[in-house]
């Protein structure tokens, strides 16, 4: 029976994991982690993440084949596949501040595999990492093997949060990257042999390690750049009266561009794919290329401006000024079907709106008071200025923040809606009440054109929508 130990119980080991145990169950999959409260919630009826049918894949393998478990050392030591998922944030101070990935997590998984081990081990990459992370590790691990056989593979995952569990069962593609020697190329087969349990062999590219590694930051600068294109059009769609769905549509329909991944926003958010793009920068700069490492730092300039721009029209449009108004926030995670918050263009829009004094009442199907409440106390780090901006006192926080479970609480008696995540639920709210409940006028800013505009005009709503022509009050 072949064993495979997952280190790091996040969006993607836990998911991917629970997959592998569910598609192969002859395979033995544990998932370790260091942080006792998050293998606690593995084990129990509350998930530490929120993801559809994850629930239903966890209860089906949970004691059979899928374990999760804090006693990191023994189940890696047991193991023959041991996949690392541990967090690679930007790092924030010392050299590469701001944009290069911070590998210390990385490093200390590795010494400890290193130091544990007693058997021969595939080590694979599942986090994503900068390109030649592998071999700083194969260098880590082979200094320190005692003579146990370690092969390094990179295996990317490229699933999105809110979609994982369809994403694991029927990937795109499946990406492997090993050494090109004997022992690589076993390696890769090794790994090629879990994924064959369910993925068909022509979807499952294998490669060299460094491509595969820079493939998954160059699909992530892709897509981003994707979203940066289209909301860069929604700009001069609401200068010139086009409509960004229109010209996202007629564009979409080129086959060689493609239909989906053009819905403009107030911004794309996620913990992958600014991270990604600074990483694949600081690349290009170490490596001397710093034409191309400007050509993707404009992907997250666009995406910085998208938020603002946002942010000053609802202030604009509003006679200037959102001080002491009410402004409900609908929608705080990302995107919809997931209650992360990493990186969503709401902290942005939420911390411009605080800063010209407005009061907010959020309202979020998934996301917790108290991580809306971290998230907007957080120091913030300028990628594009390293220094730290202040984070909001809690003083200021209790006044002008407040957190509802509903969103008729949060828009009672608001001058403003902005929704920032395209939740389903946003889309057959009763507009009529929400409206009789506010201020007039009545404004609704949609981050995420999820609203049927003609409609709620002719209920006596302001609104303005992405890269749509705009009211004639705005
Ligand atoms: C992304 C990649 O899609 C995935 O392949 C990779 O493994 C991890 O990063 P994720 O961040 O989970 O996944 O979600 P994704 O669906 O890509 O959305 C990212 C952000 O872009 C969200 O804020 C989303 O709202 C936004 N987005 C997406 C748009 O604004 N418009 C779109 O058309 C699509
Ligand atoms: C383009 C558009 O494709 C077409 O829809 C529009 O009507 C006119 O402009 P065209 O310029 O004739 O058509 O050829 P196209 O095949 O798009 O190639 C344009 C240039 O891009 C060529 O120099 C081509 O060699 C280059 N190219 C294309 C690449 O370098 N790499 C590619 O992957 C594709
Ligand atoms: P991702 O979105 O990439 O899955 P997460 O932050 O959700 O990232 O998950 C990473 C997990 O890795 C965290 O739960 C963290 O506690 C865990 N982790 C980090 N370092 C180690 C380590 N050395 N040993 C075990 N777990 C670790």
């Amino acid at each position: 029976m072949v064993k495979i130990c997952c280190i790091g119980a996040g969006y993607v080991g836990g998911p991917t994991m629970a997959v592998i145990a569910l598609k192969c169950p002859k395979i033995e999959v544990v998932v370790v982690d260091i942080s006792v409260p998050r293998i606690t919630a593995w084990n129990s009826d509350q998930l530490p993440i929120y993801e559809p049918g994850l629930d239903d894949v966890v209860k089906q393998c949970r004691g059979k084949n899928l374990f999760f478990s804090t006693d990191v050392e023994t189940h890696v030591r047991e193991a023959d596949i041991v996949f690392v998922s541990v967090n690679t944030p930007t790092k924030t101070r010392g050299l590469g501040a701001g944009k290069a990935a911070d590998l210390t997590y990385w490093e200390s998984a590795a010494r400890m595999i290193a130091d544990v081990s007693k058997s021969d081990k595939i080590v694979v990459e599942k986090s994503t990492v900068p390109v030649k992370t592998a071999e700083a590790i194969e260098k880590i691990l082979t200094h320190n093997s005692k003579g146990i056989n370690f092969q390094i593979l990179s295996n990317p995952e490229f699933l999105a949060e809110g979609t994982a569990i369809e994403d694991l069962f029927k990937p795109d593609r499946v990406l492997i990257g090993g050494r090109e020697t004997p022992g690589g190329q076993k390696a890769i087969q090794a790994l090629k042999d879990v994924y064959a349990h369910w993925v068909p062999e022509a979807n499952i590219i294998t490669t060299n390690l460094w491509s595969a590694e820079l493939s998954k930051l160059a699909a992530n600068a892709f897509l981003a750049q994707r979203i940066s294109s289209v909301n860069a059009m929604s700009a001069l769609c609401e200068a010139t009266g086009a409509n960004v769905s229109q010209v996202a549509y007629a564009v979409g329909k080129d086959s060689r561009i493609g239909p989906r991944f053009l819905n403009a926003s107030v911004g794309f958010g996620g913990s992958c794919f600014q991270k990604d793009i600074l990483n694949l920068v600081y690349i290009c700069e170490c490596n001397g290329l710093p034409e191309v490492a400007e050509y993707w730092k404009q992907v997250i300039k666009i995406n910085d401006y998208q938020k603002s721009r946002f942010v000053n029209r609802v202030v604009a449009s509003m006679f200037n000024t959102v001080s002491n108004k009410k402004v409900a926030i609908l929608g705080f995670a990302f995107k919809k079907d997931t209650g992360d918050t990493r990186e969503t263009p709401a902290i942005d829009v939420c911390k411009g709106l605080l800063g010209d004094k407005a009061k907010l009442s959020i309202y979020d199907p998934q996301v917790q008071e108290d991580q809306i409440q971290r998230d907007l106390a957080m120091k913030q780090f300028d990628w594009d200025h390293p220094l730290h901006l202040q984070p909001m006192s809690p003083t200021t926080m209790k006044q002008q923040v407040t957190v509802t479970w509903d969103a008729y609480a949060a828009t009672k008696d608001a001058h403003a809606v902005c929704i920032l995540t395209e939740w389903d639920e946003f889309k057959t709210l009763d507009y009529q009440k929400i409206y009789d409940n506010m201020q007039k006028p009545a404004f609704l800013f949609d981050g995420r054109n999820v609203v049927d505009a003609d409609k709620l005009r002719e209920i006596g709503f302001i609104v303005y929508s992405i890269g749509k022509p705009l009211d004639a009050w705005l």
